[in-house]
């Protein structure tokens, strides 16, 4: 048996070693500028507001002291596809102390942002149209001081690279997560045309400054994030097959719908640009499904959090908190393996499922168009 096994070994390396399965796809952008919430913030909110995360956050991988600013236990989606393009983490816009390079691109994502503006009550200031307006002014800045000598050329992107630079969103999720604390369903339902006016607004802008391509991540299953269930799926009618809370996946898969075809407007409007949607919802809903062939245990608990399961969680002490409850002080603490969890702090998502979701997309078939060697950005794609 043995021997037949190693036989089998050396005929498999053989076969990864001379056909080569799955893809490796080299990128050519030479920065990346990045819009979007808290699913892809590398320190802008804690930056913008002076917010110190628990150092449980990011403790995977940025290692405490140093506070990541990340809203995971270690790399977001942004990070990994960062990596895979060959170029550092995204320095947050607005984080000013330790010279942070802007050199490859620059990240004006800010946790609890939305699409729409923001109001009195936001947690965050800094909706899309507010970062888009940072850009400009960023770029504007940028310009001026190269302008002026080669001081800073070390620390900022050359002109082309605003051109040939990836532009990247992720946002949505709070406008519609956001929205069920005051709204019906069909209200939801009916305000997403002006949620997509509004971004298509802050698109227009970027390509008129010169942006040429954009990747546009929809929005992930919301309906199965801890705190919706939590909040929305008391009533176990409410829920689907797989635990989550059906009417909020609905919202979120006809967003996704009108965002594709927003992007497929602008692919036929932008005919020098590349504008690539790429589905998160699928990929997010695949892990949830069928978590546990991808070596997850947990698919909707939080790892860090208070309450034991089945969702642990609380809204009154959300991950890293001390409270007195009913008397009783308690802390909502991490779990023991995060990679057995899908949510970290019944928000965002763990490291671990990051790096899940960015290995898929890095697979091109969950993006539309899928990559191809016609793409200009890709130097290489082997099959
Ligand atoms: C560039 O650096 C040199 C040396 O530090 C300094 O003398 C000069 O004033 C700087 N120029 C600008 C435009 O800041
Ligand atoms: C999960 O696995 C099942 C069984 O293999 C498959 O039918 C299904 O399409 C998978 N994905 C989702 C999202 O259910
Ligand atoms: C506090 O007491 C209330 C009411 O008795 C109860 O519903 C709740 O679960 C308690 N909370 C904690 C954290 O024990």
């Amino acid at each position: 048996m043995a021997t037949k096994n190693s036989v089998l070994q050396i005929i498999v390396t053989l076969l990864a070693i001379f056909l080569p399965v799955g893809k490796s796809i080299k990128f050519n952008y030479p920065a990346v500028f990045n819009f979007g919430d808290s699913n892809s913030d590398t320190g802008e909110m804690t930056a913008g507001r002076g917010w110190q995360l628990p150092l449980l956050y990011g403790q995977t991988y940025f290692k405490p002291p140093s506070s990541s600013g990340r809203f995971s236990d270690g790399r977001l989606l942004i990070d990994f596809l960062m990596n895979a393009m060959e170029l550092p983490f995204l320095n947050a816009y607005l984080d000013s102390v330790g010279l942070p390079s802007f050199k490859k691109g620059c990240n004006f994502a800010a946790a609890g942002s939305t699409i729409l503006p923001a109001t009195a009550t936001s947690i965050c200031p800094f909706s899309f149209g507010i970062q888009v307006n940072q850009f400009l002014r960023f770029k504007a800045r940028v310009l001026e001081l190269l302008a002026k000598g080669k001081n800073f050329s070390k620390y900022l992107p050359t002109e082309d690279f605003f051109s040939k630079g990836l532009y990247m969103f992720d946002i949505g999720q709070n406008d519609i997560a956001g929205a069920f604390y005051s709204k019906t369903l069909d209200q939801i339902l009916a305000s997403i045309p002006t949620i997509l006016a509004e971004f298509e607004t802050g698109l227009k802008k970027l390509y008129d400054q010169g942006g040429r391509n954009f990747w546009i991540h929809n929005t992930g299953p919301l309906g199965c994030l801890t705190q919706n269930v939590a909040k929305f799926g008391t009533d176990p009618s409410k829920l689907d097959e797989r635990g989550c809370v059906s009417s909020h996946n609905e919202a979120t898969k006809l967003f996704n719908l009108q965002l594709h075809a927003l992007t497929k407007k602008l692919q036929g409007q932008y005919a020098d640009a590349n504008v690539v949607y790429v589905d998160i919802f699928s990929i997010k809903y695949e892990l949830i499904s069928n978590y546990s062939r991808y070596g997850f245990e947990q698919p909707i608990m939080a790892c860090c959090g208070y309450g034991g399961p089945p969702l642990n969680y609380d809204s009154q002490i959300t991950c890293g908190q001390t409270k007195t409850l009913n008397g009783t002080s308690v802390t909502a603490k991490g779990c023991s393996d995060s990679t057995d969890y899908v949510s970290w702090d019944g928000i965002h998502y763990t490291e671990a499922a990051n790096q899940f979701v960015s290995s898929k997309i890095l697979t091109g078939k969950y993006s539309d168009p899928p990559f191809s060697d016609k793409m200009p950005f890709l130097l290489k794609l082997k099959f």
